[in-house]
């Protein structure tokens, strides 16, 4: 269907519901013939109640949005997966903000680099992409803690988020004002790209699970909101389409209620559901989703490009505005991902997401699809030029030993370290992300075997006695108890990994390492020493010698080189593959690229973008936390190395369940 043109409706086989739905839209069809003649000539975004439409600078607006998240992709990349938007004739894209990656420490604000958030709005507004703002303050989308900043649960253990409660607002408002300061220039009728903002996000599901919809706390978040932004800017709420309680719970004057759902979903059902709370105004489908998520151990998830674009393409027609999540996702660099519960599930690195534009930027079948649906309803911007980037393989890499991680504790232990009769949660120890050994030396007599139990286990514990590995821990596979050897006089060390705090659902306040007491046998252990190792830094790696051991019985580092010569270019983006390795870190020229765990799957390849590449020596630094592949045969090292090849792999094999 162009432009202008009526839908060609099945006006007998209508059911009522549908009619109040789909009249309203016909009306916001006929006016959309004046888009190109805006009636006034200073810039507003409002909602016109009367016609069920959006209207941009007085005239009726409907958008195609999709989602995509700037921390997720490099800076230098931002430009060209922004232009591919615009170029599927897409007109908007709806961004989170992170308040964790802002606001690392209580009171230092970070907006440079991967955070620079106004840059990346500016290039949006460059390429005419209208901006759909979430800033949260939780904003889940598979991150670290929802994206909220770690130190809310080392301030006060009982904060009761996601409330009113002081301990959770007060850093919301000293966070919000520093960063609405910053977006109000951005604001459309400002000039800038920003049509609407977001309260919360999904807040419904969350009040229905702790079994209290706090509406005082949505309205603390309005009125603050309003506060730095003004009276004009639009407000809006997202809820899951298929709870109406959830829409409900949610619900405050002032704040437009929107539904979101996937294509398998009977969209007007959803948008009836919407109905309910604004029986006025444009229908919306804040998160259509185009994929899915995906789990380490679990298989990758896919959703058919056919069933995604004929789903959008009736939402399209019924007149609904539709935000795509995602049209590009991206990667969770770093400790950047987040955890599903209640039963443990840890999400990967990548976050490809089976976007129509890959994790690495590239135009999938699925964005050509869409774009010829879209090209349906709106103009399509030819003239912008998008391609594929050209991806490359730079070969073997030979990795060599830097030894244990024992050999560098002292090194990597940056924040100074502890002692208490319990052991510390990474939240009262201050540490983020990373690792934190608890060491407690035996004083008794055990028997041999002794089981050694640890219920708050969170996330995955390597147990060691006297640096020789005994076995794991895992939270994900609810595995809090094995049988050791040991003798007084020893010393127990535990190894405890972060892996991402949980980011959806009631059991929010989520701390981690040693989170219990620890028994052995019978006894309960008293006296710990904690080392905080958050690898937020690696640089002193590049001094380290290179260790004479032959047999890593231990989580150990490995490091090697890629030379890249590139006389006329920049380097280009690859894939490291770490087949034969089992789980890890790789860190790119002191980058933290993020976790590798090819024998869980189903990802066993990491997104490098070639902007993190430098033309000359490339360091890379492997922490290895279970198994190499590697073997030292007549003072060498064989089968030791990863490759960078030019293709993904997300769709490996999984353990079957
Ligand atoms: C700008 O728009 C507002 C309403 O959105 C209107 O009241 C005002 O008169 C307009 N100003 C100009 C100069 O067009
Ligand atoms: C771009 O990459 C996608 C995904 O890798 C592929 O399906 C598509 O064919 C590529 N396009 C071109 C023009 O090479």
């Amino acid at each position: 269907m162009r432009k202008g043109q009526l839908p060609s409706l099945r006006w007998k086989t209508m059911k009522l519901k549908e009619l109040l739905l789909v009249s309203s839209v016909l009306v916001a069809q006929i006016f959309c013939d004046q888009r190109h003649q805006p009636l006034i000539n200073n810039r507003s975004f409002t909602i016109d109640y009367a016609r069920n439409t959006f209207l941009k600078d007085g005239v009726p607006f409907r958008y195609i949005s999709g989602s995509i998240h700037y921390f997720r992709v490099h800076p230098n990349h931002w430009e060209d997966r922004l232009k591919k938007i615009r170029s599927a004739g897409l007109n908007a894209i709806q961004v989170y903000v992170e308040w964790n990656s802002h606001e690392p420490e209580p009171g230092k604000f970070q907006f440079e680099g991967n955070q620079d958030l106004e840059h990346f709005l500016e290039l949006a507004h460059k390429w005419g992409l209208l901006v759909i703002l979430r800033p949260g303050p939780f904003i889940d989308a598979e991150r670290d803690f929802g994206g909220l900043p770690f130190w809310l649960l080392q301030k006060n253990k009982q904060i009761k988020l996601r409330t009113k409660d002081p301990s959770f607002m007060k850093p919301v408002r000293s966070w919000f004002q520093v960063l609405f300061q910053r977006m109000k220039k951005h604001l459309y009728h400002n000039g800038g790209p920003i049509i609407m903002v977001q309260v919360e996000n999904e807040y419904g599901s969350y009040g229905q699970q702790i079994g209290k919809c706090d509406t005082e706390y949505i309205s603390q978040l309005r009125d603050l909101t309003r506060e730095h932004l003004g009276q004009e800017v639009l407000l809006f709420a997202t809820d899951g389409g298929g709870s109406i309680d959830s829409i409900r719970c949610s619900k405050v004057p002032g704040v437009y209620s929107t539904v979101d759902f996937g294509p398998t979903e009977d969209f007007k059902d959803r948008f009836y559901h919407q109905r309910l709370f604004e029986p006025h105004g444009p229908l919306v489908n804040s998160e259509f989703y185009t994929g899915w998520l995906d789990h380490w151990g679990y298989p990758h998830s896919q959703t058919p490009s056919t069933m995604v674009n004929s789903a959008l393409d009736a939402m399209l027609e019924f007149g609904a505005n539709v935000n795509l999540y995602m049209v590009h996702g991206g990667t969770s660099f770093g400790f950047g991902a987040g955890s599903n519960f209640p039963s443990f599930q840890v999400t990967p690195t990548s976050y490809d997401y089976d976007a129509p534009i890959s994790e690495a930027g590239d135009l999938t079948p699925k964005f050509e699809d869409l774009k010829r649906v879209v090209a349906k309803y709106e103009y399509i911007p030819d003239a912008i030029q998008v391609r594929n980037s050209s991806k490359k393989a730079y070969g073997s890499i030979y990795l060599k030993p830097l030894g244990t991680i024992f050999d560098h504790v002292s090194n990597l232990t940056t924040l100074s370290t502890s002692t208490n009769k319990d052991p510390l949660t990474f939240e009262e120890l201050g540490q983020a992300f990373g690792f934190v050994l608890y060491e407690h030396r035996i004083d008794h007599i055990t028997t041999n075997p002794v089981q050694l139990e640890i219920q708050g286990l969170h996330d995955r514990g390597y147990v060691y006695v006297n640096e020789e590995l005994q076995g794991i821990l895992s939270r994900s596979e609810s595995i809090f108890t094995i049988p050791i050897t040991i003798t007084k006089g020893q010393k127990l060390q535990i190894l405890v990994e972060n892996q991402g705090r949980i980011c959806f659902g009631k059991d929010l306040n989520d701390f981690k390492g040693i989170t219990s007491q620890v028994k052995l046998g019978n006894k309960v252990l008293n006296r710990w020493h904690m080392r905080s190792i958050p690898l937020s830094q690696v640089d002193h790696f590049k001094a380290a010698p290179p260790s004479l051991k032959t047999e890593f019985k231990s989580m150990s580092f490995w490091k090697g080189h890629i030379q890249i010569s590139c006389p006329r270019s920049t380097p280009e983006d690859t894939f490291l593959s770490f087949k034969h390795w089992s789980k890890g870190l790789v860190f790119v020229n002191g980058f933290n690229l993020g976790r590798y765990w090819p024998r869980l799957g189903p990802q066993e390849t990491l997104y490098l973008p070639g902007p993190l590449l430098k033309c000359g020596g490339n360091d890379i630094l492997l922490l290895e936390q279970d198994e190499t592949p590697c073997q030292h045969h007549k003072g060498s090292w064989l089968h030791c190395n990863i490759k960078s090849i030019d293709t993904p792999q997300l769709n490996g094999q999984t353990p079957s369940v």
